[in-house]
């Protein structure tokens, strides 16, 4: 069989994505710009993003950003779910651009100290974002349990949201677990969750079972072998409620290697060359494409995307550094490379 020596996607979706603010915004937004068409931007800044006007002006640094990196990423606009946020801000948000509000439980990631303590306090804004056809994103993990079980111990919120709003399409965010995955199994089909490629990829024995990596340190933690067979298993399989959602979360070098380093993989420059080694390797190269490229957009009910991104076998060595950040698999050599040029099709 002759070797295949590029892979043509319909250009892709990242489903969940940080690009942070300020000096650091630009080259964050190149990095993904160069792989993706579109994506969807966590509001966890600081300030966080909580109303219309944050969230124009967050779009528009992002867009202005985009422009000299000539890739052409449409940024989707989210929200922080804060308590007693009321209809009229929910609408006043969704006509300033919002596509999804980000539920954070308070302080069980990187700036979510001013996360949800008490659920009550925000259901009369999630009641409004399922009037308003919003997409209700969880960070699905319950403060106080602990670190390996924080996922686990979320679950039943999940189900009891999916019972209480019959009508709202929720994600399960960044799953890492195969409880999670049985979870969203187990609901409708308006339920769904992003597996990230350091999830779907790494287990707790690559974060800390030889020398410690601060790089690969994120919330949620990666986990067992049999947590990583589960998530393949859907993806591999296809399951178009399980789609790609990086969590490409950069930390400076330096704030994730001293003490209590941050929580946060970066993973945007090496994602799709990852991901087409991951399904090469299984023989599922045509499951690449409906994980990055489609079943996002479709969940999200957004039109497929023009235009298409090639990958192309070359032998190309992750940088130890991209932007002052150590990305996810530095220094590696890995064998597939999205090419820059976007062609039209
Ligand atoms: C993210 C970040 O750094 O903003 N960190 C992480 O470990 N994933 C936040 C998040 O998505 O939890
Ligand atoms: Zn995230």
């Amino acid at each position: 069989m002759r070797e295949i020596r590029e892979i043509a996607l319909r250009r892709p979706d990242d489903m969940h994505v940080h690009l942070r603010q300020g000096p650091q915004l630009a080259g964050y937004v190149a990095d993904l710009a160069a792989s993706f068409a579109r994506a969807l931007i966590m509001p966890n800044t600081i300030p966080p993003i909580a109303t219309p006007e944050g969230l124009a002006a967050y779009r528009d640094a992002i867009l202005a950003a985009v422009a000299p990196s000539g890739g052409g990423l449409t940024p989707l606009m989210t929200f922080k779910i804060q308590p007693g946020m009321d209809r009229e801000r929910i609408r006043a948000l969704k006509a300033a651009g919002a596509v999804a509000g980000k539920y954070y439980p308070v302080g069980v990631t990187t700036n979510s100290e001013d996360g949800i303590a008490e659920s009550e306090s925000v259901m009369g804004a999630i009641a409004a974002m399922e009037e308003e056809g919003l997409v209700l994103c969880l960070h699905g993990e319950e403060p106080g349990a602990e670190v390996l079980e924080r996922e686990r111990a979320f679950l039943p919120r999940l189900a009891e949201l999916g019972r209480r709003f019959p009508s709202l399409r929720i994600v399960l965010e960044h799953v890492s677990s195969s409880d999670g995955v049985e979870a969203v199994l187990g609901l409708p089909d308006r339920v769904a969750a992003t597996v990230t490629v350091h999830h779907l990829l790494y287990t707790l024995d690559d974060l800390l079972g030889g020398g410690l990596d601060p790089h690969l340190f994120c919330k949620p933690v990666v986990k067992s072998a049999r947590d990583r067979a589960a998530l393949q298993r859907v993806i591999l399989e296809g399951n178009p409620r399980f789609f790609f959602g990086s969590d490409s979360a950069p930390h400076p070098k330096a704030s994730k290697e001293g003490r209590a380093g941050a929580a946060g993989v970066y993973s945007a420059p090496v994602s799709l060359a990852l991901l087409a080694g991951f399904f090469e390797e299984r023989g599922r190269l045509e499951q690449l494409g409906p994980f990055v490229s489609r079943f996002g957009a479709e969940f999200y009910g957004l039109p497929a995307n023009e235009g298409r991104l090639l990958l192309r076998r070359e032998a190309w060595r992750v940088p130890s550094e991209i932007h002052g950040v150590v990305p996810l698999a530095a220094g590696r050599v890995l064998s597939w490379r999205a090419a820059t040029e976007n062609p039209p099709h």
